[in-house]
């Protein structure tokens, strides 16, 4: 599974580090750390629910 994070979007509300913090890096701003993201294995459920979690809609399934 990858994941898009679009930095134009990101408010860095950082539900999405919350939510899967093993997959959402933030930056030293609290901003998700824009670009593709290779999700680990067994991590998609929490990848999914973080990016389900996002109120700005920064995050694509890809
Ligand atoms: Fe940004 Fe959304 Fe995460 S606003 S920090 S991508 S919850």
């Amino acid at each position: 599974m990858r994941l898009v994070v679009d930095q134009g979007k990101c408010c860095g509300h950082a539900r999405c580090n919350d939510r899967a913090p093993d997959v959402f890096a933030l930056d030293d701003l609290g901003y998700a750390v824009a670009g593709e993201i290779e999700v680990p294995e067994g991590k998609e459920d929490a990848a999914l629910a973080g990016a389900r979690a996002c109120p700005e809609r920064a995050v694509t399934v890809v």
